[in-house]
């Protein structure tokens, strides 16, 4: 019996915006898998062709004329962005990717001084995060096993305690804290605003990498006083694939004169095109870009983005609470010690996704609920997310989702 009825008619069709992708053996793929990729917007055919006509029919003039002129092409993203975030329009920037965005930041917001020189990383961080820490501290000739912190979890999970026991003993050393505000394996939802309050207390930067949180989670950056943020926007935000990352600067430090890897779009516009030898910077967080940057890309972006902003990150997560609740509450019915929930239970303390660990032959499992057209991903050591999407998946999908999974744990028990 399917156990999860849909009352919303309105999810229906906001699932009808979205391309879902065909499985082998069924029409549509069961696609819980928007944590890593989110899927496509019917409309980002449509606005991705309309800027390749635009350069076909205008060339560079495209730049100034048209339709959508790409000079300002990128002020609705940054704003809808804004809204999704919690930030104030001139805080958010689009540019380049995410790993290279944390490089950026790094240079303008780690400032080393006397024995504050340490990073706290939480130890479960995505790769790249600690690569790109690591390698910035060796790029300035200082040793990572000295100038690094980890706030370690216990049995996954990070907890507020162990970060104040942490902060405590290293109270004038402590330079930065870089953690990923919702950790992209367990699933869990930081206290940003408790981490901030900490932080500040000591006068330590908090900068946060929000790839797992965007458009997944309700944020606050601005009132929150976050002082930096970087994120992608492929996962919950549906960009597409590679698409580009986002940077948060709060407006406190807008008139801060930063150490900053710069280049000429980071330049005023007053004078941009002046081409003179002295850098002016423009206002904010715009300071921070580098590059004339690739509209293509922004607009698979763009539409996206204002489907999120037609919904309200309101009701998008009261639904994705809703929903990740559904799921949760099934699994816990398949009554077994195959696997167990990883993600905190609290609707606060996490998002869409819900991570199992998986006792015995996590990726026998996975390779049989792949087979079955059910997305998910497996991630080591043998942990499998799963992330109903609040804008394309609906109560059947998690119907679908737990029929076959239980009978991939029946299988690979037996
Ligand atoms: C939390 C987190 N940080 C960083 C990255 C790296 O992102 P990118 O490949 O866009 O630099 C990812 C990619 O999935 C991620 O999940």
């Amino acid at each position: 019996m399917n156990q999860f009825k849909s009352n919303s008619k309105t999810w229906t069709e906001c699932r009808k915006q979205f391309v879902i992708p065909e499985g082998a053996d069924r029409d549509e793929a069961v696609y819980l898998c928007g944590h890593s990729l989110g899927l496509q917007p019917r409309n980002t055919m449509s606005e991705v062709t309309a800027i390749i006509e635009q350069w076909g029919r205008l060339g560079v003039k495209g730049h100034f004329k048209g339709e959508t002129p790409w000079i300002s092409y990128s002020d609705t993203i940054e704003s809808n962005l804004g809204q999704i975030v919690g930030a104030k329009a001139d805080e958010i920037a689009v540019l380049n990717t995410l790993t290279l965005n944390i490089h950026l930041l790094l240079t303008s917001f780690y400032q080393p001084e006397g024995e504050r020189r340490k990073i706290v990383l939480e130890a479960t961080c995505f790769p790249s995060d600690r690569y790109a820490v690591v390698s910035y501290l060796k790029h300035l000739g200082l040793d990572p096993d000295d100038h690094i912190l980890f706030w370690e979890p216990r049995d996954f999970i990070l907890y507020m305690d162990d970060l104040t026991a942490l902060l405590k003993r290293h109270q004038h050393e402590v330079a930065l804290l870089f953690l990923g505000g919702l950790n992209y394996l367990s699933g869990q939802f930081l206290n940003i605003p408790e981490i901030v309050e900490l932080a500040s207390e000591s006068g330590i930067v908090v900068g946060l990498d929000l790839a797992h949180a965007a458009g997944n989670v309700p944020l606050a950056l601005h009132a929150w006083q976050v002082d930096f943020a970087v994120f992608c926007t492929y996962k919950y935000l549906n960009g597409g694939p590679g698409s580009l990352g986002a940077i948060f600067v709060h407006q406190k430090h807008h008139k801060v004169e930063f150490p900053r890897l710069e280049g000429w779009w980071g330049n005023d516009i007053s004078n941009r095109f002046e081409m003179l030898p002295e850098f002016t910077p423009a206002p904010g967080v715009q300071a921070w870009k580098l590059s004339n940057p690739p509209v293509i890309a922004m607009a698979s972006l763009k539409c996206s983005l204002e489907l999120f902003v037609a919904e309200g990150m309101e009701k998008i997560s009261n639904r994705s609470r809703d929903l990740t609740a559904q799921l949760e509450q099934s699994l816990k019915l398949l009554d077994t010690e195959l696997f167990r929930i990883l993600t905190p239970s609290s609707a606060s303390d996490r998002g869409a996704m819900l991570s199992l660990h998986v006792l015995q032959k996590g990726k026998d499992l996975f390779d049989h609920l792949t087979d079955e057209d059910i997305v998910v991903d497996y991630r080591s050591p043998d942990i499998i997310r799963v992330a109903p999407c609040p804008m394309y998946n609906l109560e059947d999908d998690l119907h679908q989702f737990c029929t076959v999974f239980s009978d991939a744990l029946r299988i690979i028990s037996a």
